[in-house]
Protein backbone atom coordinates (compact mmCIF):
# COMPACT_ATOMS: atom_id res chain seq x y z
CA UNK A 1 0.00 0.00 0.00
CA UNK A 2 1.27 3.15 -0.98
CA UNK A 3 2.76 5.07 1.97
CA UNK A 4 0.93 8.69 2.47
CA UNK A 5 3.77 11.25 2.64
CA UNK A 6 5.97 12.33 5.91
CA UNK A 7 4.85 9.80 7.75
CA UNK A 8 8.65 7.66 8.07
CA UNK A 9 9.41 8.11 11.45
CA UNK A 10 12.81 7.38 12.58
CA UNK A 11 13.58 6.42 16.81
CA UNK A 12 15.57 4.43 18.02
CA UNK A 13 13.76 1.62 20.77
CA UNK A 14 15.47 -0.56 23.53
CA UNK A 15 14.19 -4.13 22.78
CA UNK A 16 14.90 -5.37 26.31
CA UNK A 17 11.59 -6.57 27.86
CA UNK A 18 9.85 -4.01 30.05
CA UNK A 19 12.26 -1.14 28.35
CA UNK A 20 10.36 -1.28 24.94
CA UNK A 21 6.94 1.47 26.07
CA UNK A 22 9.17 3.71 27.88
CA UNK A 23 12.01 3.77 25.71
CA UNK A 24 9.80 4.73 22.82
CA UNK A 25 8.13 7.29 24.97
CA UNK A 26 11.14 9.05 25.76
CA UNK A 27 12.87 8.91 22.45
CA UNK A 28 9.44 10.84 21.09
CA UNK A 29 9.67 13.34 23.66
CA UNK A 30 13.38 13.75 23.38
CA UNK A 31 12.54 14.16 19.51
CA UNK A 32 9.31 16.67 20.34
CA UNK A 33 11.33 18.75 22.61
CA UNK A 34 14.42 19.06 20.24
CA UNK A 35 12.21 20.72 17.39
CA UNK A 36 12.99 17.82 15.45
CA UNK A 37 9.34 16.96 15.19
CA UNK A 38 7.38 20.42 15.02
CA UNK A 39 4.48 21.63 15.46
CA UNK A 40 1.57 20.19 13.31
CA UNK A 41 3.75 17.16 12.16
CA UNK A 42 1.51 14.24 11.33
CA UNK A 43 2.98 11.09 13.27
CA UNK A 44 2.76 7.23 11.21
CA UNK A 45 -0.80 5.46 12.35
CA UNK A 46 0.36 3.50 15.34
CA UNK A 47 -0.09 0.09 12.92
CA UNK A 48 2.49 1.78 10.87
CA UNK A 49 4.73 2.50 13.59
CA UNK A 50 4.56 -0.62 15.43
CA UNK A 51 4.78 -2.66 11.96
CA UNK A 52 8.02 -0.62 10.95
CA UNK A 53 9.59 -1.05 14.80
CA UNK A 54 9.04 -4.87 15.41
CA UNK A 55 6.83 -3.72 18.49
CA UNK A 56 3.65 -4.27 19.29
CA UNK A 57 0.78 -1.88 18.18
CA UNK A 58 -0.95 -1.59 21.43
CA UNK A 59 2.62 -0.24 22.70
CA UNK A 60 2.53 2.72 20.49
CA UNK A 61 -1.18 2.91 21.45
CA UNK A 62 -0.14 3.74 24.84
CA UNK A 63 2.72 5.62 24.54
CA UNK A 64 0.78 8.04 22.03
CA UNK A 65 -2.23 8.67 24.81
CA UNK A 66 0.31 9.42 26.76
CA UNK A 67 1.77 12.30 25.11
CA UNK A 68 -1.09 13.27 24.29
CA UNK A 69 -2.30 13.89 27.73
CA UNK A 70 0.71 15.72 28.34
CA UNK A 71 -0.04 18.08 25.74
CA UNK A 72 2.62 17.47 23.07
CA UNK A 73 0.81 15.74 20.35
CA UNK A 74 -3.18 16.24 19.52
CA UNK A 75 -5.25 13.20 18.49
CA UNK A 76 -8.42 13.47 16.53
CA UNK A 77 -10.32 10.60 15.29
CA UNK A 78 -10.08 10.88 11.41
CA UNK A 79 -7.27 12.91 11.22
CA UNK A 80 -4.46 10.99 12.78
CA UNK A 81 -2.15 12.38 15.20
CA UNK A 82 -0.29 15.10 15.36
CA UNK A 83 2.45 17.06 17.42
CA UNK A 84 0.44 19.76 19.05
CA UNK A 85 0.28 23.19 16.99
CA UNK A 86 1.03 25.60 20.29
CA UNK A 87 4.52 24.56 21.43
CA UNK A 88 3.43 26.26 24.85
CA UNK A 89 1.28 23.11 25.18
CA UNK A 90 4.83 21.09 25.21
CA UNK A 91 5.95 22.82 28.59
CA UNK A 92 4.19 21.48 31.96
CA UNK A 93 1.60 24.67 31.84
CA UNK A 94 -0.32 25.87 34.69
CA UNK A 95 -1.95 22.89 36.41
CA UNK A 96 -5.37 22.95 38.35
CA UNK A 97 -4.23 22.76 41.51
CA UNK A 98 -6.04 25.64 42.91
CA UNK A 99 -9.22 25.41 45.58
CA UNK A 100 -10.11 21.77 43.86
CA UNK A 101 -6.34 20.52 44.46
CA UNK A 102 -6.59 18.28 41.56
CA UNK A 103 -3.14 19.10 40.14
CA UNK A 104 -3.88 18.13 36.62
CA UNK A 105 -4.51 20.17 33.83
CA UNK A 106 -8.19 19.94 32.65
CA UNK A 107 -9.23 17.20 30.07
CA UNK A 108 -5.58 15.63 30.65
CA UNK A 109 -7.46 12.47 32.15
CA UNK A 110 -9.74 12.50 29.34
CA UNK A 111 -6.62 11.56 27.05
CA UNK A 112 -6.67 14.32 24.64
CA UNK A 113 -6.28 17.95 24.65
CA UNK A 114 -9.55 19.69 23.93
CA UNK A 115 -9.96 22.09 20.79
CA UNK A 116 -10.52 25.41 22.22
CA UNK A 117 -13.70 27.15 22.62
CA UNK A 118 -13.73 30.62 22.24
CA UNK A 119 -15.36 33.31 24.47
CA UNK A 120 -14.34 36.18 23.16
CA UNK A 121 -16.54 39.34 23.03
CA UNK A 122 -18.15 41.60 20.21
CA UNK A 123 -19.46 38.55 18.14
CA UNK A 124 -22.64 36.74 17.60
CA UNK A 125 -23.24 33.11 17.27
CA UNK A 126 -22.26 33.22 13.22
CA UNK A 127 -23.22 29.82 13.24
CA UNK A 128 -27.01 31.19 13.68
CA UNK A 129 -26.34 33.33 10.13
CA UNK A 130 -29.95 33.06 8.84
CA UNK A 131 -28.15 31.03 5.54
CA UNK A 132 -32.24 29.39 4.25
CA UNK A 133 -33.52 33.73 4.75
CA UNK A 134 -30.20 35.66 3.00
CA UNK A 135 -30.11 33.00 0.23
CA UNK A 136 -33.86 33.57 -0.47
CA UNK A 137 -32.89 37.34 -0.38
CA UNK A 138 -30.24 37.37 -3.07
CA UNK A 139 -32.54 35.10 -5.43
CA UNK A 140 -35.19 37.23 -5.50
CA UNK A 141 -33.30 40.43 -5.56
CA UNK A 142 -31.46 38.46 -8.62
CA UNK A 143 -34.22 37.38 -10.36
CA UNK A 144 -36.13 40.57 -9.98
CA UNK A 145 -34.30 43.58 -9.74
CA UNK A 146 -34.10 46.29 -11.93
CA UNK A 147 -30.67 45.99 -13.82
CA UNK A 148 -30.36 49.45 -13.80
CA UNK A 149 -29.29 48.82 -10.36
CA UNK A 150 -25.93 47.22 -11.04
CA UNK A 151 -24.73 50.38 -12.48
CA UNK A 152 -22.80 52.90 -9.86
CA UNK A 153 -25.32 54.07 -7.21
CA UNK A 154 -25.81 56.45 -5.26
CA UNK A 155 -23.04 56.83 -2.78
CA UNK A 156 -24.71 57.12 0.13
CA UNK A 157 -26.48 53.92 -0.98
CA UNK A 158 -29.55 52.24 -2.61
CA UNK A 159 -32.84 53.70 -1.77
CA UNK A 160 -33.95 50.60 -1.10
CA UNK A 161 -32.20 50.08 1.81
CA UNK A 162 -31.91 53.69 2.98
CA UNK A 163 -35.75 53.26 3.26
CA UNK A 164 -35.98 49.98 5.00
CA UNK A 165 -33.41 51.29 7.51
CA UNK A 166 -35.04 54.36 8.36
CA UNK A 167 -37.91 52.30 8.85
CA UNK A 168 -36.43 50.12 10.88
CA UNK A 169 -34.37 52.09 13.31
CA UNK A 170 -38.15 54.00 13.88
CA UNK A 171 -40.04 51.41 14.94
CA UNK A 172 -37.13 49.57 17.59
CA UNK A 173 -34.65 52.34 18.58
CA UNK A 174 -36.55 55.28 18.42
CA UNK A 175 -34.41 56.96 15.95
CA UNK A 176 -35.79 59.96 14.01
CA UNK A 177 -34.80 59.06 10.74
CA UNK A 178 -35.46 60.15 7.28
CA UNK A 179 -34.47 58.56 4.29
CA UNK A 180 -32.26 60.79 2.66
CA UNK A 181 -30.30 61.25 6.19
CA UNK A 182 -29.42 57.28 6.37
CA UNK A 183 -26.12 56.35 4.72
CA UNK A 184 -25.21 52.66 4.23
CA UNK A 185 -21.48 52.29 4.84
CA UNK A 186 -19.09 48.91 5.36
CA UNK A 187 -19.70 48.21 8.81
CA UNK A 188 -19.20 50.27 11.68
CA UNK A 189 -15.41 50.98 11.57
CA UNK A 190 -16.16 51.81 7.48
CA UNK A 191 -18.74 54.92 9.15
CA UNK A 192 -16.42 55.87 11.92
CA UNK A 193 -13.23 56.58 9.48
CA UNK A 194 -15.73 58.36 6.82
CA UNK A 195 -17.32 60.32 10.21
CA UNK A 196 -13.39 60.89 11.29
CA UNK A 197 -12.46 62.44 7.19
CA UNK A 198 -15.69 64.43 7.14
CA UNK A 199 -15.09 66.05 10.73
CA UNK A 200 -11.25 66.87 10.61
CA UNK A 201 -12.57 68.22 6.94
CA UNK A 202 -14.72 70.58 9.44
CA UNK A 203 -11.90 71.68 10.82
CA UNK A 204 -12.59 69.03 14.18
CA UNK A 205 -9.55 68.35 16.39
CA UNK A 206 -10.35 66.08 19.03
CA UNK A 207 -12.94 63.35 18.90
CA UNK A 208 -13.30 62.31 22.90
CA UNK A 209 -13.78 58.66 23.39
CA UNK A 210 -14.85 56.63 26.25
CA UNK A 211 -12.04 54.75 28.91
CA UNK A 212 -12.01 51.75 28.72
CA UNK A 213 -13.33 51.70 24.78
CA UNK A 214 -12.22 49.82 21.76
CA UNK A 215 -8.44 50.93 20.46
CA UNK A 216 -9.84 50.12 16.79
CA UNK A 217 -11.71 52.88 16.74
CA UNK A 218 -9.92 55.47 18.45
CA UNK A 219 -7.03 53.96 15.86
CA UNK A 220 -9.56 55.03 12.70
CA UNK A 221 -9.81 58.17 14.37
CA UNK A 222 -6.06 58.96 14.49
CA UNK A 223 -5.77 57.85 11.06
CA UNK A 224 -7.57 61.12 10.32
CA UNK A 225 -5.64 63.11 12.10
CA UNK A 226 -7.86 63.74 15.38
CA UNK A 227 -6.60 63.34 19.03
CA UNK A 228 -9.04 61.02 21.36
CA UNK A 229 -9.23 62.53 24.89
CA UNK A 230 -10.54 60.01 27.57
CA UNK A 231 -13.68 60.21 28.78
CA UNK A 232 -13.78 58.54 31.88
CA UNK A 233 -17.02 55.73 32.07
CA UNK A 234 -18.34 54.86 35.55
CA UNK A 235 -21.67 52.84 36.23
CA UNK A 236 -23.81 55.59 35.01
CA UNK A 237 -21.75 55.66 31.28
CA UNK A 238 -19.40 58.08 30.33
CA UNK A 239 -18.30 61.13 32.13
CA UNK A 240 -19.31 64.46 30.22
CA UNK A 241 -17.15 66.29 32.78
CA UNK A 242 -13.71 64.93 30.81
CA UNK A 243 -15.07 67.03 27.43
CA UNK A 244 -12.07 69.29 26.52
CA UNK A 245 -12.60 72.55 25.46
CA UNK A 246 -11.06 71.27 21.87
CA UNK A 247 -13.32 68.41 21.53
CA UNK A 248 -15.22 68.77 18.45
CA UNK A 249 -17.17 65.28 18.96
CA UNK A 250 -17.64 62.70 21.08
CA UNK A 251 -17.71 58.29 20.09
CA UNK A 252 -20.26 57.27 22.71
CA UNK A 253 -21.99 53.74 23.16
CA UNK A 254 -24.78 54.75 25.50
CA UNK A 255 -27.05 51.79 25.28
CA UNK A 256 -24.44 49.41 26.69
CA UNK A 257 -21.37 50.65 27.48
CA UNK A 258 -18.62 49.04 25.43
CA UNK A 259 -16.75 47.05 27.23
CA UNK A 260 -18.24 47.70 30.74
CA UNK A 261 -21.86 47.03 29.68
CA UNK A 262 -23.26 50.15 31.85
CA UNK A 263 -26.10 52.65 30.23
CA UNK A 264 -25.69 55.90 29.97
CA UNK A 265 -27.52 57.64 32.53
CA UNK A 266 -30.40 60.07 31.69
CA UNK A 267 -28.70 62.69 33.48
CA UNK A 268 -25.30 62.30 31.56
CA UNK A 269 -27.13 62.09 27.86
CA UNK A 270 -28.74 65.09 28.86
CA UNK A 271 -25.47 66.87 29.28
CA UNK A 272 -23.96 65.72 26.66
CA UNK A 273 -26.36 66.54 24.90
CA UNK A 274 -26.14 69.80 26.05
CA UNK A 275 -22.86 70.38 25.40
CA UNK A 276 -23.54 69.20 21.61
CA UNK A 277 -25.55 71.99 21.19
CA UNK A 278 -23.91 74.56 23.20
CA UNK A 279 -20.06 74.31 21.51
CA UNK A 280 -21.89 72.91 17.70
CA UNK A 281 -20.24 69.40 18.77
CA UNK A 282 -21.49 66.35 17.36
CA UNK A 283 -22.42 63.07 19.34
CA UNK A 284 -21.37 59.57 17.85
CA UNK A 285 -23.51 57.00 19.04
CA UNK A 286 -22.27 53.76 18.48
CA UNK A 287 -25.52 51.34 19.02
CA UNK A 288 -23.78 48.39 18.16
CA UNK A 289 -25.53 45.58 20.29
CA UNK A 290 -28.82 47.82 20.59
CA UNK A 291 -31.29 45.28 19.64
CA UNK A 292 -30.09 42.93 22.43
CA UNK A 293 -31.69 43.71 25.63
CA UNK A 294 -33.10 41.35 28.05
CA UNK A 295 -34.60 42.51 31.18
CA UNK A 296 -36.93 45.59 30.16
CA UNK A 297 -37.50 47.96 27.03
CA UNK A 298 -34.26 48.74 25.43
CA UNK A 299 -33.29 52.22 26.18
CA UNK A 300 -33.93 54.16 23.31
CA UNK A 301 -31.51 56.01 20.92
CA UNK A 302 -29.87 58.96 22.10
CA UNK A 303 -30.35 60.41 18.72
CA UNK A 304 -34.03 61.27 19.64
CA UNK A 305 -32.88 63.85 21.91
CA UNK A 306 -31.14 65.83 19.24
CA UNK A 307 -31.30 64.11 15.57
CA UNK A 308 -29.56 67.61 14.66
CA UNK A 309 -26.23 66.75 16.68
CA UNK A 310 -26.18 62.94 16.86
CA UNK A 311 -25.04 60.87 14.28
CA UNK A 312 -26.59 57.21 15.08
CA UNK A 313 -24.60 54.09 14.27
CA UNK A 314 -26.06 50.84 13.58
CA UNK A 315 -24.26 47.81 12.36
CA UNK A 316 -24.99 44.19 11.24
CA UNK A 317 -21.96 42.58 12.56
CA UNK A 318 -24.00 41.59 15.76
CA UNK A 319 -27.53 40.87 14.49
CA UNK A 320 -26.72 38.83 11.72
CA UNK A 321 -22.39 38.74 11.31
CA UNK A 322 -19.62 40.63 10.99
CA UNK A 323 -18.52 38.94 7.94
CA UNK A 324 -21.40 40.74 6.00
CA UNK A 325 -19.51 44.70 6.73
CA UNK A 326 -22.59 46.34 6.79
CA UNK A 327 -23.78 49.36 8.74
CA UNK A 328 -25.43 52.49 8.77
CA UNK A 329 -25.45 55.85 9.71
CA UNK A 330 -28.32 58.43 10.46
CA UNK A 331 -27.05 61.93 9.98
CA UNK A 332 -27.49 65.48 10.85
CA UNK A 333 -28.29 67.42 8.11
CA UNK A 334 -25.35 69.70 8.10
CA UNK A 335 -22.71 66.19 8.05
CA UNK A 336 -24.46 64.84 5.03
CA UNK A 337 -23.03 66.58 2.53
CA UNK A 338 -19.02 66.39 3.77
CA UNK A 339 -19.93 62.19 4.35
CA UNK A 340 -20.56 62.48 0.76
CA UNK A 341 -17.33 63.64 -0.17
CA UNK A 342 -15.63 61.54 1.93
CA UNK A 343 -16.98 58.47 0.35
CA UNK A 344 -16.55 59.78 -3.13
CA UNK A 345 -12.77 61.09 -1.73
CA UNK A 346 -11.89 57.37 -0.34
CA UNK A 347 -13.79 55.30 -3.44
CA UNK A 348 -15.82 53.57 -0.73
CA UNK A 349 -19.34 51.76 -1.36
CA UNK A 350 -21.24 49.24 -0.41
CA UNK A 351 -22.15 45.88 -3.31
CA UNK A 352 -25.64 46.11 -4.58
CA UNK A 353 -26.41 42.76 -3.99
CA UNK A 354 -25.89 42.75 -0.30
CA UNK A 355 -27.80 46.31 0.23
CA UNK A 356 -30.75 45.03 -1.78
CA UNK A 357 -31.09 41.35 0.28
CA UNK A 358 -30.49 43.78 3.09
CA UNK A 359 -33.76 45.44 2.42
CA UNK A 360 -35.67 42.42 1.45
CA UNK A 361 -35.13 41.08 4.37
CA UNK A 362 -35.69 43.90 6.70
CA UNK A 363 -38.83 44.37 4.68
CA UNK A 364 -40.41 41.17 4.54
CA UNK A 365 -39.97 40.76 8.42
CA UNK A 366 -37.23 37.72 8.40
CA UNK A 367 -34.58 40.67 9.86
CA UNK A 368 -37.00 40.73 12.92
CA UNK A 369 -37.36 37.32 12.89
CA UNK A 370 -34.15 36.49 13.10
CA UNK A 371 -33.13 38.60 15.80
CA UNK A 372 -35.88 37.54 17.72
CA UNK A 373 -34.58 33.92 17.75
CA UNK A 374 -31.49 34.50 18.29
CA UNK A 375 -32.26 36.90 21.58
CA UNK A 376 -33.86 34.38 22.93
CA UNK A 377 -31.17 31.66 22.45
CA UNK A 378 -28.56 34.63 23.64
CA UNK A 379 -30.99 35.48 26.49
CA UNK A 380 -31.41 31.66 27.80
CA UNK A 381 -27.03 31.57 27.60
CA UNK A 382 -26.99 34.41 29.95
CA UNK A 383 -29.31 33.14 32.51
CA UNK A 384 -27.47 30.03 32.78
CA UNK A 385 -24.20 31.83 32.76
CA UNK A 386 -25.93 33.73 35.48
CA UNK A 387 -26.71 30.62 37.28
CA UNK A 388 -23.77 28.75 37.05
CA UNK A 389 -20.62 31.57 38.00
CA UNK A 390 -19.94 32.11 41.29
CA UNK A 391 -20.45 35.92 41.50
CA UNK A 392 -22.35 38.25 39.89
CA UNK A 393 -21.56 39.34 36.57
CA UNK A 394 -21.75 42.81 35.68
CA UNK A 395 -23.45 44.60 32.46
CA UNK A 396 -25.61 41.57 31.88
CA UNK A 397 -29.06 43.45 31.67
CA UNK A 398 -28.09 43.80 27.54
CA UNK A 399 -25.89 43.10 24.35
CA UNK A 400 -23.89 39.55 23.95
CA UNK A 401 -21.37 40.26 26.67
CA UNK A 402 -20.86 40.39 30.25
CA UNK A 403 -18.08 41.17 33.01
CA UNK A 404 -17.19 38.62 35.67
CA UNK A 405 -14.89 40.94 38.05
CA UNK A 406 -11.62 39.35 39.15
CA UNK A 407 -9.17 40.07 42.15
CA UNK A 408 -6.31 41.53 40.15
CA UNK A 409 -4.64 41.74 36.72
CA UNK A 410 -2.06 38.49 37.75
CA UNK A 411 -5.50 36.69 38.76
CA UNK A 412 -7.14 37.87 35.38
CA UNK A 413 -3.90 36.50 33.53
CA UNK A 414 -3.89 33.11 35.77
CA UNK A 415 -7.70 32.74 34.81
CA UNK A 416 -6.86 33.07 30.75
CA UNK A 417 -3.84 31.12 31.14
CA UNK A 418 -5.18 28.23 32.59
CA UNK A 419 -8.94 28.33 30.09
CA UNK A 420 -5.87 28.01 27.38
CA UNK A 421 -5.10 24.65 28.64
CA UNK A 422 -8.67 24.05 29.61
CA UNK A 423 -9.88 24.79 25.97
CA UNK A 424 -11.65 27.52 26.43
CA UNK A 425 -10.44 30.82 25.38
CA UNK A 426 -10.88 34.04 27.64
CA UNK A 427 -10.58 37.21 27.23
CA UNK A 428 -9.42 40.09 30.29
CA UNK A 429 -10.81 43.51 30.64
CA UNK A 430 -7.32 44.69 32.16
CA UNK A 431 -5.57 43.05 29.07
CA UNK A 432 -7.09 43.74 26.48
CA UNK A 433 -6.48 47.10 23.79
CA UNK A 434 -9.09 49.31 25.27
CA UNK A 435 -7.50 51.78 27.74
CA UNK A 436 -6.14 55.32 27.81
CA UNK A 437 -4.94 55.13 31.60
CA UNK A 438 -2.10 53.34 33.13
CA UNK A 439 -2.33 49.68 33.52
CA UNK A 440 -2.01 50.41 37.47
CA UNK A 441 -5.42 51.86 37.16
CA UNK A 442 -7.12 49.27 35.40
CA UNK A 443 -10.29 46.88 36.97
CA UNK A 444 -9.62 43.30 36.43
CA UNK A 445 -12.30 41.55 35.01
CA UNK A 446 -13.44 38.38 32.73
CA UNK A 447 -15.19 39.86 29.71
CA UNK A 448 -16.97 36.78 28.45
CA UNK A 449 -18.25 36.94 25.18
CA UNK A 450 -20.94 34.22 25.52
CA UNK A 451 -22.76 34.83 22.45
CA UNK A 452 -19.93 33.80 20.36
CA UNK A 453 -19.35 30.09 20.62
CA UNK A 454 -21.39 27.88 18.26
CA UNK A 455 -24.94 26.44 20.11
CA UNK A 456 -23.28 23.16 19.68
CA UNK A 457 -19.89 24.49 21.93
CA UNK A 458 -22.21 26.41 24.61
CA UNK A 459 -22.58 23.58 27.15
CA UNK A 460 -19.22 22.90 26.70
CA UNK A 461 -17.40 26.40 26.60
CA UNK A 462 -19.77 26.58 30.09
CA UNK A 463 -18.46 23.85 31.96
CA UNK A 464 -14.98 24.69 30.77
CA UNK A 465 -15.27 28.22 32.28
CA UNK A 466 -16.64 26.65 35.19
CA UNK A 467 -14.14 23.94 35.78
CA UNK A 468 -11.07 26.72 35.30
CA UNK A 469 -13.17 29.57 38.16
CA UNK A 470 -13.60 26.24 40.17
CA UNK A 471 -10.22 25.21 40.26
CA UNK A 472 -8.63 28.64 40.35
CA UNK A 473 -11.03 31.23 42.21
CA UNK A 474 -11.79 34.69 41.60
CA UNK A 475 -9.08 36.21 43.81
CA UNK A 476 -5.50 34.88 44.59
C1 LIG B 1 -18.14 48.69 20.40
C2 LIG B 1 -18.42 48.18 19.03
N1 LIG B 1 -18.89 49.00 18.11
C3 LIG B 1 -19.18 48.59 16.86
C4 LIG B 1 -18.95 47.30 16.48
C5 LIG B 1 -19.30 46.87 15.09
O1 LIG B 1 -18.30 47.19 14.25
P1 LIG B 1 -18.37 46.78 12.71
O2 LIG B 1 -19.72 47.16 12.22
O3 LIG B 1 -17.26 47.55 12.08
O4 LIG B 1 -18.14 45.31 12.64
C6 LIG B 1 -18.42 46.40 17.38
C7 LIG B 1 -18.14 45.02 16.97
O5 LIG B 1 -17.43 44.28 17.59
C8 LIG B 1 -18.15 46.85 18.69
O6 LIG B 1 -17.66 46.00 19.61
Amino acid sequence: MEQPKGLDLHVDVDRRPGRVGRSLEEALRKALRSGRLPAGTRLPGSRNLAADLGISRGTVVQVYAQLIAEGWLVGRPGSGTRVSPTPAAADTGPTMEGRAGRGRRPDAAAGHRPEAVDLRPGRPDIGAFPRAAWASAVRRVLTSADPELWDYGPPTGLTALREAVAGYVARTRGVRADPGRVIVVGGFAAGLALLGRALSGLGVREVATEDPGLDRHRRLLHAAGLATPPLEVGPTGADPDGLTARAGAALLTPAHQHPYGVVLAPRRRAAFVDWARRHDGYLIEDDYDGEFRYDQQPVGALQALAPDRVVYAGSASKSLAPGMRLGWLVVPAALHDPLVRAIEETGTGVPVIEQLALADLIERGEYDRHIRRVRLAYRRRRAELVRRLPAPLSGVAAGLHALLPVGSAGHEARLIEVGRYAGVRLHGLHGLAYWHRPSGERPAALVLGYATPPQHAWQQALDRLVEVIDAVGLAD
